[in-house]
């Protein structure tokens, strides 16, 4: 079988991720790479051996016809361009999360995909990891009957990347789009995906992205530059209500005077689950309340995120299975968080 030419736009920190796990996908050939920034092509190109560089998509893709595919990883704002480009184009795609800077925009990539009988797959890649492989597994056996809340944290003391994560302008938001996205679409994936309903929100923006050159404070993030502007929020809560009657609650931070949290939480009739660590099960077994701990390590599928997510992609394009990151998903996602930053706007409710 001919191997999948893919190209890569965007050639920073996360494409870098992107181009080590495709070594990993025997069927995947990176063709070309593009970035509008010559000194990161160059880096990127270089260490990965792409000999075809170009710093403009529109000349790449007309001047590459042999294209199978694109993998978009460039700032939030210019998803939406560059993914409508290369569907036009005729490539499949997968689009960085978030899917795209607005639900709006997110609509038109779906559009493009459809118009051009293309796949449109988002870079969801917690979806792809070991741990939620296994309790998807539970979940749809049943261990957990009817799932009706859940808990999605990610919340950083003092992890505000500067640069243009920062920039509201490119980024459009802070934790909520960066951070918040992903454990929204892990809970609502293993929740099974309901339509939201509405949402409710509050954020702040007290802390900033506090002076990272200070030698107590530690982290300095990279590729940003102290002064820097920060004009995105740095905490945000929201509780978002699903059709089936279901709620998550989001906790989402850059900078936060608490501790560091990751915890993604199921609350179910029979049982709930914790994947803050590996996979936990709260149960009542046996007229007992007992729990069970996965022994995940074990798990003969084991495969690193990004390179089963990598793989999926082009084995969704080589063999025609089915997409496990759909762009409807991304849109339902993208409607959530155009909800929360309104809510959190306006004071109140949001009805979807
Ligand atoms: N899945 C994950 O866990 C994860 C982690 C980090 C970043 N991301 C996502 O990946 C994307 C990129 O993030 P990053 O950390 O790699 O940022 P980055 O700044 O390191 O790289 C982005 C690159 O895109 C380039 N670029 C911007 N617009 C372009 C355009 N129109 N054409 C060509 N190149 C363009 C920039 O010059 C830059 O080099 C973001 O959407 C981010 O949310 C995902």
């Amino acid at each position: 079988m001919a191997k999948v030419k893919i190209a890569l736009i965007g050639a920073g920190n996360i494409a870098n991720t992107h181009l080590e796990s495709y070594r990993n996908v025997p069927d995947a050939e990176i063709t070309a790479i593009c970035d509008i920034n010559p000194e990161r092509l160059k880096i990127t190109a270089d260490r990965f051996g792409i000999e075809k560089r170009y710093t403009d998509v529109d000349t790449m893709l007309a001047e590459l016809p042999e294209l199978d595919a694109a993998d978009v990883c460039v700032w939030n704002c210019n998803h939406a361009e560059c993914s409508i480009k290369a569907l036009n184009a005729g490539l499949h795609v997968l689009c960085e999360k978030p899917m795209a800077y607005s639900a709006k925009e997110a609509e038109l990539m779906l559009e493009a995909a459809k118009k051009n009988n293309k796949l449109l797959m988002i870079g969801f890649v917690l979806r792809f990891s070991d741990d939620a492989k296994i309790a998807k597994d539970f979940i749809e056996k049943g261990y957990l009957g009817d799932i009706y809340y859940s808990k999605a944290q990610y919340v950083r003391r003092h992890g505000n990347p500067g640069g243009w994560f920062a920039d509201k302008a490119r980024s459009g938001g802070g934790p909520v789009i960066d951070l918040g996205v992903h454990v929204i679409d892990l809970t609502r994936y293993l929740m099974g995906n309901p339509k939201p309903v509405s949402v409710y929100a509050a954020s702040y923006d007290n802390i900033g992205k506090r002076d990272y050159l200070k030698t107590n404070v530690g982290w300095i993030p990279q590729d940003a530059k102290p002064d820097d502007p920060c004009t995105v929020e740095d905490f945000a809560t929201a509780l978002i209500r699903y059709d089936n009657g279901a709620v998550t609650q989001l906790e989402a931070a850059y900078s936060i005077n608490g501790e560091d949290i990751a915890k993604r939480q199921l609350f179910g009739t029979k049982g709930g689950m914790d994947l803050s660590n590996g996979v936990k099960i709260y149960g009542e077994y046996n007229d007992f309340l007992a729990d069970i701990n996965v022994n995940t390590k074990n798990f003969k599928g084991s495969q690193n995120l990004f390179d089963a997510e990598m793989s999926h992609f082009v084995d969704c394009i080589a063999n025609g299975t089915e997409c496990r990151a759909k762009a409807e998903d991304g849109i339902e996602v993208m409607r959530i968080l155009d909800a929360i930053y309104e809510s959190a706007r306006t004071g109140h409710e949001v009805i979807l």
